[in-house]
């Protein structure tokens, strides 16, 4: 039994498009309903939204496609000025009309201008009487455009005298977008999220031929049961999906296990995906990367410890402070000579072994500095001098902000400000690295 019923198309495409479009069935029906027959004129405008990877662009080209449709597909990322849009729908309209492979380019500068030229490119008579689809990706971009762009797409089909309907496809609400001078309403239309059962009957839809479609689906389930807690982003599954399956098939491949051994498949599989989390999801490393580790069969071990460090973007400046804060927290104040100082004259050895300390100061836990002594230390450890601007002290204020940095006891007014650094050593060593600077030859603990 087919899904779709329309008179106007043959039922072969039908079916066709069905089997593109899987999960998607209700809307794509109703959009079949909308778009009627092909001479048929339809709303002005619709309003398609849903959040991102809910397959608007998919569905919506797809369709055009796949029922052959004369139509023009934009992107409001692409062409960011209301000239580059208005001149990129011309353009696309003019190879519909003519089919020429490279239209004369079209100059357009402003809406009256762009209505001018719409009705005359529209004129021949293949384009009269069949709807025209003017389709805006990423509709919310328009809200930058000027004021006129937005309601002046919304009545195209009323100001160019044509059978057009314009869709707008959009991640934001239509009451976000609603200019406030009012305007023509376009007709909504919901693509509400994948659901872990949708993902798994699209993802499931690209096996490799080689391979059976129930071993594939398998693999896509333990894929799922892994990343579907923190993803759901349909194009970013695929990815993760092409990449791992070989490591999945590892064990087929080598004739350790059979297609239906789920279990072992599974064991083999699962410490493999969670490491993929760590690592590739949160783009520490890069796929190639990944994939290389995989053929090494290299543990990505060395990279642990950076995944929760990832968000932290600081200043350049910043970093060098946090260094020297968690220094001064952590080694000894008599031990600063030793370390910063770059000509400190002869000291002897002896004065200098480290007495066999019971605790070490990491156990310990940060110790309040004053000020100065970060300072000092922020001096010794960057290349070039700095003068302690305004710069640097906005900068400890916003560590101070971020949580890196405590302040303790402001209200001595006579040593001034004292500062705690909370970070752990992990993190401190993380963003060590991002600067080049090997802070563990630094730190009195570790000597
Ligand atoms: N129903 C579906 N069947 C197969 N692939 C789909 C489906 N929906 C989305 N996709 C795929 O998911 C990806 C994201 O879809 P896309 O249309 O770009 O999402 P959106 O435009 O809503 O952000 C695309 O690569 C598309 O091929
Ligand atoms: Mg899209």
């Amino acid at each position: 039994m087919p899904v779709f019923k329309h008179p106007e198309y043959p039922e072969e495409t039908l079916v066709q498009l069905e089997s593109l479009v899987p999960c998607r069935e209700s809307q794509v029906s109703t959009l079949l309903s909308i778009f009627g027959e092909r001479h048929h004129f339809s709303f002005p405008s619709l309003f398609i939204y849903g959040h991102t990877s809910s397959g608007k662009t998919y569905v919506m080209q797809t369709l055009l496609k796949t029922l052959k449709l004369p139509h023009v597909f934009v992107n409001c990322i692409e062409c960011f000025t209301s000239r580059l849009l208005l001149e990129e729908i011309l353009q696309q309209l003019q190879h519909l009309s003519t089919k020429e492979e490279d239209p004369p380019l079209v100059s357009c500068d402003t809406f009256n201008d762009f209505i001018r030229l719409f009705k005359q490119t529209t004129m021949i008579p293949d384009l009269q009487n069949q709807t025209i689809y003017v389709i805006l990706d990423n509709a919310e971009q328009l809200r930058k455009f000027e004021a006129n762009i937005l309601p002046g797409f919304l009545r195209l089909q009323e100001l160019t005298d044509r059978n057009v309907t314009v869709v707008l496809l959009s991640e934001i609400v239509w009451e976000l977008l609603r200019p406030n001078t009012g305007c023509l309403e376009p007709s909504p239309l919901y693509f509400p999220d994948y659901s872990i059962g949708h993902l798994q009957k699209i993802l499931s839809h690209d096996h490799p031929p080689e391979y059976s479609f129930d071993f594939y689906a398998a693999y896509i389930n333990i894929l799922l049961g892994v990343f579907y807690p923190v993803c759901r982003d349909l194009k970013e599954l695929r990815h993760l999906a092409a990449l791992n399956f070989s490591k999945y098939c590892e064990p087929v491949v080598q004739g350790e296990a059979n297609e239906r051994d789920t279990r072992r498949l599974w064991k083999n599989i699962e410490s493999h995906l969670k490491k993929a989390m760590q690592t590739v999801y949160l783009r520490e490393i890069s796929s190639s990367q990944w994939e290389r580790l995989q053929q090494d069969d290299g543990e990505p071990g060395h990279l642990k410890g950076l995944s929760a460090h990832a968000h932290v973007e600081l200043p350049y400046y910043s970093r060098f402070l946090l260094i020297a804060a968690y220094l001064a927290s952590y080694n000894p104040a008599r031990t600063d000579k030793r370390f910063f100082v770059k000509h400190h004259g002869k000291i002897r050895k002896m004065n200098f072994q480290k007495k066999h300390e019971k605790t070490t100061n990491h156990l310990l836990g940060p110790k309040p500095f004053p000020l100065d002594r970060m300072l000092a230390i922020l001096y010794s450890i960057v290349d070039s001098r700095v003068a302690p601007t305004a710069n640097i002290f906005s900068q400890i204020t916003s560590l101070v902000t971020l949580q890196l940095l405590t302040l303790v006891g402001h209200d001595d007014q006579l040593n001034g400000p004292r500062y705690k650094c909370n970070v752990s050593l992990d993190f401190i060593r993380a963003i060590s690295r991002t600067v080049n600077f090997d802070i563990i030859k630094y730190l009195y603990d570790f000597l």
